[in-house]
């Protein structure tokens, strides 16, 4: 019996089939069963738009910063960029935008987040080994915790949201600063205690493990998945790409509807029709007039009322 053909779940069936069109039923089942996974780069498929994610974020963060772009990525290794003006890349460049809607990304991110996920923001992370003043406190370690933020404990099994990583260089080992991961905790339900987090300080009590990856990987934690991160201790830099999805009753991070409608921004959304859902412009809250003809009325808004077999089927 093909359940996922049966049209009986239309919330589940259509992921279901997408995912075993794209060939990452693996990966969804690795994101149910420990809450992490990684998807390598010839199951994205799209090594050209991995080069053109990391000339636009650099690009990018130099004029932010009024910087020059450095010469070469693979060796630069000083402190560059920081960590201010990181975020709000979508509209940047239609690169992101790509990545965003990417087959892959959308599949896991509606796995996880029900099937009107909506894109909540988009940092970029670029670290090198002479990173400045950054963590200096812990020695360029990142303390555990979750990317959930605002859920109070107890925080529940299914994802509030994903962070779903583009990788844009190579994570080969610890010395190129990994993410590190506990495999498993996003059932436990909260967020590490101050003892728990410094998970590389001797007898720490939980010993995560560091992520790799090739670039042009996907690497996809749950919302709630314990993580940090290591100093990058070689040459040259790392860039990432991170983007959150999360549950349509979220807050997201960014004003979508209003960025959206600003200047040129408007032309995105002739070209990427699906933006529209993805960026969550449907949704009727936060909303200050509760007249009967408001636009924030429920009545007849189909994306609130009985999601799956309303929106899509
Ligand atoms: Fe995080």
């Amino acid at each position: 019996m093909d359940i996922p053909a049966l049209g009986s779940v239309p919330d589940a069936d259509a992921t279901r089939q997408e995912a075993r069109r794209l060939g990452i039923e693996r990966h969804l089942l690795e994101m149910h069963a420990y809450g992490v996974t990684i998807v390598p780069p010839e199951r994205v498929g799209s090594p050209d738009l991995i080069e053109r994610l990391r000339e636009a974020i650099l690009r990018v963060l130099a004029e932010r910063h009024d910087l020059e772009v450095p010469e070469d990525w693979r060796t630069y290794s000083e402190n560059w960029g920081g960590r201010r003006k990181t975020w709000c890349w979508l509209l940047e460049d239609e690169a992101f935008i790509e990545a965003a809607l990417h087959p892959v990304a959308m599949c896991i991110a509606r796995f996880m987040c029900g099937r009107n996920v909506v894109l909540q923001g988009t940092p970029a992370i670029v670290k090198t080994r002479d990173g400045g003043e950054y963590r200096q406190d812990t020695g360029g370690y990142m303390r555990l915790h979750t990317d959930t933020h605002g859920v109070p404990s107890p925080l529940p099994e299914w994802a509030q949201l994903i962070n779903l990583s583009w990788l844009l260089t190579d994570y080969n080992g610890p010395e190129d600063g990994p993410t590190v991961l506990v495999p498993g905790s996003h059932r436990w339900g909260r967020m590490p205690r101050p003892d728990e987090a410094l998970w590389w300080e001797e007898g720490a009590p939980v010993q995560p493990v560091s992520l790799s990856g090739k670039a042009g990987s996907l690497a996809i934690w749950h919302g709630s998945l314990w993580h940090g991160s290591r100093p990058r201790t070689t040459e040259g830099m790392r860039i990432t790409l991170p983007f959150i999805y999360g549950r349509s009753y979220l807050q997201p991070i960014h004003t979508w509807s209003e960025v959206i409608r600003e200047g040129d921004n408007r032309g995105f959304l002739e070209k990427y029709p699906e933006l529209e859902d993805l960026l969550g412009l449907w949704h009727p809250y936060p909303t200050d007039r509760d007249g009967p003809d408001a636009p924030g009325n429920l009545k007849g808004n189909r994306r609130m009322i009985g999601v799956g077999d309303n929106i899509y089927a």
